[in-house]
């Protein structure tokens, strides 16, 4: 990774930034990880790995995790589109306000990247399932959504005013081994535990929404891949959607054919389609995600039993 030798991975003990920390360090860039294990957890952060445990409105915590750092990733966050209609002003503060004493704590002069994790959330929703660009209208449908923005708009202008270069990701709906079940947040994670505990699946809606489900892995092959490229905002997804109907169906078939999924109401913030086109990561950054739920999906439900 061209440029960055000591990464500060904010969010590094949760889902994306534990696995972004294991492959900074397999790549000999030392890591700093700052968490305030509200969702991650100690024992996702490898030994090799300095953990600071603060929170990122804390500057005496930031400070200290910044120290000797020359790039970093961005990820701690409230990870939750439908719960930030209820803990908006807590998400907020968190996801925007948390990112914006980041930025000022930064050395720029010592700071070579920044890298923003941002989400499929900031944009308007679509007419069909047709993959949307980086050009796509940006009009959050949840409090969350307009959190993410907002910190891309402020990165964006602090990191270019103070010349360090900045890439936001917008990463799409990402799964795979390790991510922390709560109701809201990883579609697949919930479907599997539900049945693991002979509940079926609630769909929201009428099941034909679709999304961009994408691995883990290759989230951050595309994350890591950001310093020394052409600085900008990426989408980070397949290219592929999949209705939650169809997933459910194949969750199901796979896990527990007897248990049919159950529909409730359409829930506030969620985008009827959201699949990215990832044009322009696979041209800047060489992303070229190789990953599919149907291969790895033992895989994810071996590790979502091991909990
Ligand atoms: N998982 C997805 O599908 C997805 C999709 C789009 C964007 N993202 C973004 O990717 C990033 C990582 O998401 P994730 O899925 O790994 O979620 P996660 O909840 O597993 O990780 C977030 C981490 O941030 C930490 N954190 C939360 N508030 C903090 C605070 N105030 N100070 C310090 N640490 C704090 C949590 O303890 C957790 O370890 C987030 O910025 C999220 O918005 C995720």
């Amino acid at each position: 990774m061209m440029g960055v030798t000591h990464a500060l991975v904010t969010g590094g003990a949760g889902f994306i930034g534990s696995h972004l920390t294991r492959a900074l360090l397999a790549q000999g860039t030392r890591v700093t990880v700052l968490d305030n294990l509200s969702v991650g957890r100690r024992e996702t952060v490898p030994d090799a790995a300095r953990l600071v445990c603060g929170d990122v409105r804390d500057s005496v915590a930031v400070a200290d995790a910044l120290t000797g750092v020359d790039g970093v990733f961005h990820l701690a966050a409230q990870v939750t589109i439908r719960g930030s209609f209820d803990r908006f002003c807590e998400d907020l503060d968190t996801n925007v306000m948390g990112t914006a004493r980041l930025l000022r704590a930064m050395d720029a002069s010592q700071v070579r990247w920044f890298v923003l994790a941002s989400s499929m959330a900031v944009y308007a929703d679509a007419e069909s399932p047709e993959p949307i660009a980086e050009s796509h209208p940006t009009k959050p449908l949840s409090p969350y959504g307009v959190g993410k923005l907002a910190a891309e708009g402020v990165c964006q202008q602090v990191c270019a005013a103070r010349g360090v270069p900045f890439t936001a990701l917008r990463y799409f709906n990402t799964f795979g081994p390790g991510q922390a079940y709560t109701p809201y947040v990883g579609v697949i994670t919930i479907f599997v535990t539900r049945l693991l505990r002979g509940e079926p699946p609630v769909i929201f809606g009428d099941g034909e929404q679709q999304r961009d489900f994408v691995h883990v892995e290759d989230i951050v092959a595309g994350t890591t891949a950001a310093p020394g490229r052409r600085p900008g905002i990426y989408n980070l997804g397949t290219g592929r959607g999949t209705s939650l109907k169809a997933l459910a169906r194949m969750i199901t078939r796979r896990l527990e054919p007897s248990i049919a999924p159950v529909f409730g109401p359409p829930q506030a913030g969620e985008l009827r389609f959201s699949i990215a086109d990832i044009t322009a990561a696979r041209e800047a950054l060489g992303f070229a995600p190789t990953r599919t739920l149907e291969d790895d999906f033992d895989a994810v439900v071996a590790d979502i039993k091991t909990r």
